[in-house]
């Protein structure tokens, strides 16, 4: 085991990663660990964009009531109004940084899409490559910079958090997947800025990286986690079973798409007055309420009204993964279905990204800062995570913490035992039970007989997780396990605990928004501290 110390350890490189880690070196040495390759993050399958006011007649107020009115009740409007009055200096940064988005030449200037939800066009695009555009940028800054060092397939494993005089993180311990080795990251300032768990259903516009991995950290260490039953699903993914789940733009509904069942009815005039442009949210629960009426696998997006050029000149990327399905798009109609898109609950950070242990922060996906309550506004994500990622580092700074040197104990706290093989077999049978079980019975409408019998059946995968962890066996893909049964828990923990709907949670029982009860985030927080539970540990 090999000790490697810096000033800042950031986990994760995507969106909010990278900018952390970009902010963190003007201060300091910055480790950045990440799982898998380096661009490897559901940043960089962004298409539809970054929401920022910069149409002279767009104001705040109006982004602001626009996020607050998706959120359903429970956004903390302190957080909003930080997130959206940063918005124009985070795309001026991006920019800055190198990030090169689609211009509006008739008005040279950025032009703005639209997405459901914004009751004005103000999404900064790359064409349909938003996310890979931002990536790009930020990594190659990232790689300029002298006092950052990025460690590929390099996994966060737990937490390496000291109890006295007051709970103190002091990095991580990592699982180096090319050599199978464990080693210790230490360091004054830990970001997690780990993203989603879309991976925990078997349906999700997620890449394999999404495994919640940083919430389940902080959970282990006793750090409150809010709002886990607001899964958003996206309604608009290809339909191709066998398929890696390809995403279909919200903006393209924003440039007229209109989504039809198999019949070719516009279903969504029965369901909302903004039709194809509802919030998501109701967007998919009706999108899944015809499938389940019509007993039919997929609806289906038309495009055929709008001029092929332009459409292919604003979204190639998904003409040509339609192209390469033998779609003709002033022929052929779409087919597209629902799929866990993103996690807008997770680590409950304070205005400055600061978690309940000191030295801990938290940025972008991973992070329930408040900005998105019930339900995220399309495109606030990335925003978010530049946002509350500059943030982080500034409060680090300013409290001097990537100063302070770690205790001699912390290293000595965790003993390893020699790892032994486990058979793959039995890894991916518990992730696809898991994921077909979240799919099945804690998906876009919910009951609470379904709930209680996932609460179950998870407790069953847990046990089995356990005892391998116990047994000392050590891998990559069953710490990515014990994540995913973790959070899927606490998911299903807390939509059992909310006995109303309200935005991304809808409830069979409890179909009415009960605001003089549950106007308030689910907190769940475990009571006691877990020692890092690493393979055969002995403390
Ligand atoms: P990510 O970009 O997911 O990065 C997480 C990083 O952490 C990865 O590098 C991963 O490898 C690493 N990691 C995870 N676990 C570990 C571990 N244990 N150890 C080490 N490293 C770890 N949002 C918008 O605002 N606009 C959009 O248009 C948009 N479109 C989207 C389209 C798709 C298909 C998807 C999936 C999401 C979209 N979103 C969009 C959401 C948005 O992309 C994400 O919420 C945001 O990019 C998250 O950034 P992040 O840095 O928090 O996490
Ligand atoms: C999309 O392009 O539809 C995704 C936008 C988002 O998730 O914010």
């Amino acid at each position: 085991m090999a000790v490697f110390h810096s000033n800042f350890l950031v986990i994760g490189s995507g969106v909010a990663g990278l900018t952390c880690a970009l902010k963190a070196a003007d201060y300091g040495t910055v480790n950045l660990v990440t799982k898998k390759e380096e661009f490897e993050s559901n940043t960089n399958y962004a298409q539809g964009g970054i929401a920022a006011v910069l149409d002279p007649l767009d104001c705040f107020e109006s982004h602001i009531e626009d996020t607050l009115k998706a959120g359903a009740g429970l956004c903390h409007e302190d957080a909003v109004r930080v997130t959206v009055e940063h918005g124009p200096k985070v795309i001026e940064e991006l920019r800055q940084w190198g990030a090169v988005f689609t211009q509006d030449h008739g008005r040279d200037s950025l032009e703005l899409g639209r997405e459901g939800g914004h009751s004005r066009r103000r999404i900064v695009h790359a064409k349909d490559l938003t996310g890979k555009e931002v990536e790009r940028a930020l990594l190659e800054q990232v790689h300029r910079h002298e006092k950052t060092r990025i460690f590929r397939h390099a996994m966060a494993v737990d937490l390496l958090v000291l109890d006295s005089p007051e709970p103190r993180c002091w990095g991580c311990i990592i699982w180096d997947d090319t050599w199978d080795e464990l080693h210790f990251f230490t360091a004054g300032v830990t970001i997690l800025a780990t993203g989603g768990l879309g991976q925990i259903y078997l349906h999700t516009t997620n890449p394999s990286i999404a495994t919640g991995d940083g919430v389940a950290m902080a959970y282990r260490q006793g750090v409150p986690i809010a709002n886990m039953e607001f899964i958003q699903f996206h309604p608009t993914a290809f339909f191709c079973p066998g398929e890696r789940t390809f995403l279909i733009s919200e903006a393209v509904r924003g440039e007229g798409g209109i989504l039809r069942t198999g019949d070719g009815e516009a279903f969504m005039e029965r369901y909302h007055e903004l039709k194809d442009l509802a919030p998501r949210d109701i967007v998919a629960r009706a999108v899944d309420a015809e499938m389940k009426k019509r007993g039919d696998s997929n609806v289906f997006l038309d495009v055929r009204h709008i001029p092929q050029q332009e459409f292919a000149k604003r979204f190639p990327n998904i003409t040509q993964h339609c192209r390469d399905h033998h779609l003709d798009l002033s022929r052929d109609m779409i087919p597209v279905v629902p799929a866990a898109h993103y996690s807008c609950g997770g680590i409950l950070t304070g205005l400055w990204g600061e978690t309940a242990i000191k030295g801990l922060f938290a940025a972008g996906e991973v992070a329930c800062t408040g900005l998105h309550g019930a339900n995220r506004l399309a495109s606030n994500s990335i925003l978010e995570a530049v946002v509350f990622g500059k943030r982080s580092v500034e409060f680090a700074r300013r409290e001097g913490l990537h100063e302070q040197s770690y205790p001699d104990n912390i290293i000595r706290s965790v003993r390893v035992q020699p790892k032994r093989d486990l058979e793959r077999v039995r890894i991916s049978h518990c992730q696809d039970e898991l994921r077909r079980l979240m799919w099945d019975y804690v998906g876009i409408v919910r009951s609470e007989d379904r709930l209680n019998r996932a609460r179950e059946r998870l407790t069953t995968l847990r046990q089995e997780v356990t005892d391998y962890i116990e047994a000392g066996y050590t891998r990559g893909d069953l710490f990515d396990l014990r994540n995913m049964v973790e959070v899927a828990e606490l998911v299903v923990a807390c939509a059992l605990s909310r006995k109303e709907s309200r935005g991304l949670h809808y409830i069979l029982e409890y179909p009415n928004t009960d605001d003089e009860h549950w106007k308030k985030d689910t907190i769940v927080k475990r009571d006691q501290r877990e020692t890092p539970l690493l393979p055969g540990t002995d403390q």
